[in-house]
């Protein structure tokens, strides 16, 4: 079977080279830099990741000159491997110059293996500091932006190629061509590999995981537990798999009830629900760092499990525990050797750490994204009503409901001219700070709230201007709607807690928001819709963001397009609910923010 290696830089979208490659029928797997020249013998060909660092740095992930000159087959290198592929070869690398985040058009020059079938022009998806800016010899400049000269380059006789934009993100249209004409045509390989029968290799994983020991499963209600769980009592049997189900106090609204009766009417009644949402909204009420968050969130969970695990002592400490993680919560907590860290998932906290290194844990889907593991679900037999819920974090509303210890003013934001040009635009600077991911990096900066009358085209533009130029803001929200005589200079950010009234203010708001998105879901193609809570308060209410999102897995996402009539009337119903001031839209891509606030 024909193999390609994907070599881990630590950048976040690694995995998705990996499974665009599979998609494409050829079996490809994840290998640390270390353990490169071993691993890679017999491939097909190479690819290269992207990453966080910079090839500059000393203590980055290196590939030297030897490497590349001893191997036998293809190599392509993405963002950070591009610059690598650059400089091992004595190409020149420029730090830092232009930051370029999001969308940019691709100047096809040579339209030859590696960009066969493309237009002259295409869409890409780029996120980086450094620049390669001259070639190593023997390579060509295939393709250009207007930002970045060599945005792709390549040595035919070699069959080395390097491209600075994300070919394997859904945001670059037709990057799967890109990898194909690598992994088909550069490389040879032939379609063979199938992931048909996942089910049974997932079987067969946990039963040579588990090796007879029960599992406590911690399921959430979310699409991702709920897969795993089923996969599991399908792999143990319902007598060895005991769901736990916790309430937080952080759900939706009569998010436990549904969950419950969802799960008992399939059959599923080993499921238990314990109440602990005082151990959880008591530490968090004054905490408004978002780590910090995550940490007591975790330190919760682990104290649940604590609890659980005595209460099962009797039965010995062979037990295991089972969660629902996901790719994507392992690479965005720093789980891979070079990946920086985003944000902590309360799934990865030191105490889950410890019961991996026993060998304690069992994650049955923490290789797939999102997507993958809703085909899987359908595998499974279970219904839209759970497949097709919209995905919600594990730290629930905690995330979403933003806090501040004091109370600050919002200032206006001057906007450079050309970002400004033509359009009415009044643009602002929120004093607190939400979560943001640049360059696979992570970032905690401001937002800029715009004003006016404008489309979601302009916004999209201003929006990426605005944090590609202006540091520090990493997001961009606009006014949809304010109580009247509310104006944005008198609104102030209010001193605030994560408290009972505010948590079901928000559950209200969010209830609303999903209510009158659900006919828009397809049409949209919305993947997620996070409602987040502001302590912006203008009169006597505060702000609701409201943060619809297309995305594949969550790991790049778009701002969507709400149509303005069902946007006005859902704006006017959230601003009937007392308590509520003022609703904005963030218009921000993934990078540069993040789909959640924090
Ligand atoms: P971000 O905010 O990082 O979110 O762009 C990407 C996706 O991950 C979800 N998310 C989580 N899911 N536990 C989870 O199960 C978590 O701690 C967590 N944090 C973020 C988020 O909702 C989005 O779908």
């Amino acid at each position: 079977m024909d193999r390609i290696v994907i070599l881990d830089a630590g950048g976040q979208y690694t995995h998705l080279i990996a499974r665009n490659v599979r998609e494409l029928g050829v079996y490809s797997e994840i290998v640390e830099f270390a353990a490169a020249g071993e691993r890679s013998k017999g491939a097909k060909g190479i690819i290269i990741s992207g990453g966080p660092r910079s090839v500059l740095e000393a203590d980055s992930p290196r590939l030297d000159r030897s490497f590349f000159e001893k191997l036998r087959w293809p190599a392509l290198g993405i963002c950070y491997g591009h610059q690598l592929l650059a400089y091992a070869l004595g190409g020149e690398i420029k730090p830092g110059l232009i930051r370029e985040y999001g969308h940019a058009a691709l100047n096809i020059r040579k339209p030859g293996s590696l960009l066969r079938g493309l237009g002259r022009r295409e869409p890409v998806w780029v996120s980086h500091g450094d620049t390669v800016v001259r070639p190593p010899e023997g390579f060509q400049i295939l393709a250009s932006t207007a930002d970045c000269e060599i945005a792709a380059m390549g040595d035919p006789h070699r069959k080395f190629y390097g491209v600075q934009f994300h070919p394997e993100v859904i945001h670059t249209p037709r990057g799967k061509q890109v990898l194909r004409n690598f992994v088909r045509h550069v490389c040879g390989c032939q379609p063979t590999w199938s992931a048909k029968r996942q089910v049974g290799k997932f079987v067969r994983e946990i039963r040579e995981k588990a090796k007879g020991r029960p599992v406590l499963f911690l399921v959430s209600g979310g699409v991702d537990s709920t897969v795993a769980f089923v996969l599991c009592v399908k792999a143990l049997g319902r007598k060895r798999v005991q769901g736990i189900y916790v309430d937080t106090g952080l759900m939706r609204k009569d998010e436990t009830n549904l969950f419950k009766d969802r799960m008992a009417r399939l059959g599923y009644d080993n499921i238990d629900v314990l109440d602990r949402s005082d151990s959880f909204l008591g530490p968090l009420r004054h905490v408004s760092e978002p780590e910090r968050k995550r940490k007591i969130i975790g330190e919760a969970f682990v104290a649940v499990y604590h609890e659980l695990f005595k209460s099962w002592s009797g039965k010995g400490d062979s037990w295991m525990l089972g969660q629902g993680t996901i790719y994507p919560d392992t690479i965005e907590s720093g789980g891979t050797a070079h990946a920086a860290l985003i944000k902590t998932h309360h799934n990865r906290v030191p105490e889950i750490q410890e019961l991996q290194k026993q060998d304690r844990l069992i994650e049955p889907i923490h290789q797939l994204y999102k997507d993958e593991v809703r085909q899987l679900g359908r595998r499974l037999g279970l219904p839209k009503t759970i497949l097709g819920r919209l995905p919600f974090p594990g730290p629930g509303l905690a995330i979403r409901c933003l806090a501040t210890s004091k109370d600050q003013a919002v200032s206006a934001l001057t906007l450079p001219k050309e970002i400004r040009g033509q359009l009415g635009v009044s643009a602002y600077r929120l004093p607190v700070r939400s979560v943001g991911v640049q360059g696979d990096s992570r970032t905690y900066a401001h937002t800029a709230v715009l004003t006016g009358r404008l489309s979601f085209a302009q916004l999209g533009e201003l929006s990426s201007a605005i944090t590609n130029k202006i540091r520090e803001i990493n997001r961009v929200a606009w006014l949809v709607a304010s109580r009247p005589d509310a104006d944005v200079l008198q609104a102030r950010i209010v001193r605030s807690e994560l408290t009972h009234a505010r948590l079901d203010l928000l559950r209200e708001a969010d209830a609303t928001v999903n209510e009158a998105i659900e006919n828009l879901i397809a049409r949209c193609e919305i993947w997620q819709c996070p409602v987040v809570l502001l302590p912006l308060r203008w009169r006597e209410g505060e702000t609701v963001v409201i943060r619809p999102v297309s995305s594949r897995d969550g790991m790049t996402a778009n701002f969507s397009h709400l149509p303005s009539a069902p946007l006005r009337r859902l704006a006017r119903r959230l601003l009937n609910i007392r308590g509520i001031d003022a609703v904005l839209y963030d218009v921000t891509n993934k990078p540069p923010g993040t789909i959640e606030w924090e």
